[in-house]
């Protein structure tokens, strides 16, 4: 796909929204203790304060590292409880081996990718000897399909290629390619010494000036850039289509343009839930698995929560949520749940599959029969938009040979995709197949008010991000968010000290020789 020339991390200077960590005062859905019947009259300390995280993905594993890196740097005393109900550590991200035979290359059953702006992933892969591996996208070829006919077949990319710019034009692609690059220059301010805090996702999300992205379909708002109505409905759509099931003309435009900087992709060797399983092992956490949470409940005359599961109940001082709440089935007092806005999720289709069939079916995609159709098919809605069929898939890629001679080829679908599809496309030589449902992630039609942050004294939500940006990335930063309220809130500290930052100086002509230093600071590492 794109070349991302941001990806180099050109860190922009004056990134620094300033937040004062004073972050009571700011509180939009204020929780006071009144929300819920509780008096605080015999206050009960716990030998070491507890916390407990619900969930062991990328969002509960990355907080209760959080967590423990306020213990190593300045003693914090406090004992994490890591709860996932699957039996194992890396929710969405979890892989699986062709043929159920772990010594051939396994394959990523959700979350695939992170790029290097991607600054905790990359960081937690650098720091803990894990291997990433490219995913080649630059080098093969990609299709479009519309469900009836390869309307487009391009490489090297989405930007800058001879075909590309003769069907499209130079100004779209360009013009894309420089939003998205403005995005990311943004993005990486979440790592700077100056990183902000917040209690509101819509806050945050006003002070980087994404509103307008959030608020207009992708679409929408790449119209009103002057990007062609050709170029969105086709690649930018392909791209969303592909990383989140959901068309350019629903998705918002923030996480359109995340998805078209999907690029320069990179992947842990053996799986990226091996970052997850680090972040617990480092942080001392007691993971509880296969334990599925029923209540979280306010504990009777104390700041307390009960945390009850089918193996017992258990108090803490507070509570991380790093789960969607919907689909958790977790009990909590009415007051908490209110709050929550219903989040429909996407249900993907994942097929997984390995094949003999060099290519796919030329006659499937309506070429002829000695075409060799590309490996990598992308769709667009387009075609349906104009009264055509819809694609039976979301995606299809070939993703590497299992062993010589047969590839695994994954497969996004909206729907089942049946043994006899499979053999049609695959020229009759499908070997293994290996199907799952799950729901991938959020829809995410553009909105300006997202779930709150914190849903009461001493529990929070992890998850309040995803409406905004749903990535694996995007979870560790929410949770190093939530982890320095918590520490604020209830230990008077947070990752990197006891006050972060409560200068109200705005540095707005940091020197580019300043940034440049900054360029490897990634905060909550490196402080
Ligand atoms: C697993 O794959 C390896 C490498 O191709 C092969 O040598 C081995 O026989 C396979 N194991 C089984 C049980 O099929
Ligand atoms: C990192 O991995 C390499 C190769 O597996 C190994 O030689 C090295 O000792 C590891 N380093 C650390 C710090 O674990
Ligand atoms: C890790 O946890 C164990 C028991 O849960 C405890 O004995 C040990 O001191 C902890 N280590 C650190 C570094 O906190
Ligand atoms: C998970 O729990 C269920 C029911 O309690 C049990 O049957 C199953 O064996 C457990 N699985 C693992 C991997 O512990
Ligand atoms: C930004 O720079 C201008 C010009 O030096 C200065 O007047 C202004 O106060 C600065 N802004 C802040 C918030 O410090
Ligand atoms: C910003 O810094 C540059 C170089 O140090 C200096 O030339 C310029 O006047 C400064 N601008 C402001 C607004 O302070």
């Amino acid at each position: 796909m794109m070349k991302c020339v941001a990806l180099i991390l050109l860190v922009p200077a004056v990134l620094s929204f300033e937040y004062p960590f004073l972050i009571q005062k700011f509180f939009k859905h204020k929780v006071s203790a009144s929300t819920i019947e509780r008096t605080d009259a015999a206050p009960e300390i716990p030998v070491a304060p507890r916390i407990a995280v619900i969930g062991a993905g990328a969002g509960g594993s990355s907080a209760a590292f959080w967590i423990s890196k306020a213990r190593s740097r300045f003693g914090l005393n406090v004992e994490i409880d890591v709860y996932d109900r699957s039996d194992y550590i890396g929710g969405r991200s979890t892989t699986v081996y062709p043929y159920e035979n772990v010594s051939l290359p396994e394959i990523e059953l959700g979350a695939s990718i992170f790029v290097k702006a991607n600054k905790n992933m990359w960081r937690a892969s650098d720091e803990f000897n894990l291997t990433r591996r490219d995913f080649q996208d630059g080098g093969s070829e990609m299709g479009l399909w519309d469900g009836e006919k390869v309307v487009f077949t391009f490489e090297g990319g989405f930007w800058g290629t001879a075909k590309v710019l003769w069907r499209y034009g130079f100004t779209s692609p360009k013009r894309t390619q420089d939003i998205v690059d403005a995005m990311i220059k943004k993005f990486v301010g979440l790592y700077s010494k100056e990183a902000p805090k917040w209690d509101d996702v819509a806050h945050l999300s006003s002070m980087y000036g994404w509103t307008e992205l959030t608020s207009s379909s992708t679409m929408e708002y790449l119209l009103h850039q002057g990007v062609s109505r050709r170029y969105i409905s086709e690649l930018v759509e392909g791209a969303t289509r592909v990383n989140y099931g959901q068309n350019a003309g629903y998705i918002h435009a923030l996480e359109g343009l995340c998805s078209l900087a999907a690029t320069g992709a990179s992947g842990i060797k053996g799986g990226n839930f091996q970052v997850f399983e680090q972040f617990l092992e480092r942080s001392n956490a007691s993971v509880h698995l296969n334990t599925t949470v029923d209540s979280i409940l306010p504990k009777a005359n104390s700041k307390l929560w009960t945390v009850a599961t089918g193996q017992g109940a258990q108090d803490y001082t507070a509570v991380i949520l790093a789960a969607p709440f919907y689909s958790t089935g977790i009990t909590v007092p009415h007051a908490i749940s209110d709050q929550i806005p219903a989040q429909p999720y996407v249900h993907l289709h994942v097929t997984l599959l390995t094949t003999t069939s060099e290519y796919p079916n030329p006659t499937y995609f309506a070429m002829s029969s000695s075409a060799k159709p590309a490996r990598t098919m992308l769709t667009t809605y387009e075609g349906v938009r104009k009264g055509g069929k819809e694609p039976e898939f979301n995606s299809l890629s070939y993703l590497g040979l299992a062993r010589p001679g047969e590839w695994t080829v994954k497969i996004f679908s909206k729907e089942r995709i049946s043994d006899k599809w499979l053999r049609n496309v695959f020229n009759g030589k499908v070997g293994w197949v290996f199907r799952k449902e799950w729901d991938a992630y959020p829809k995410l039609p553009p909105t300006t008010t997202f779930p709150p942050v914190k849903l009461d004294q001493g529990f929070y939500y992890v998850n309040s991000f995803e409406p905004f940006i749903s990535t694996m990335e995007t979870e560790t930063i929410s949770s190093r968010n939530v982890v320095d309220l918590l520490l604020n809130d209830e230990f008077n500290s947070g990752i990197c000290g006891p006050r972060i930052s409560d200068s109200d100086s705005k540095d707005n002509n940091t020197t580019s020789e300043a940034t440049k230093d900054e360029d490897d600071y990634v905060y909550g590492w490196d402080c």
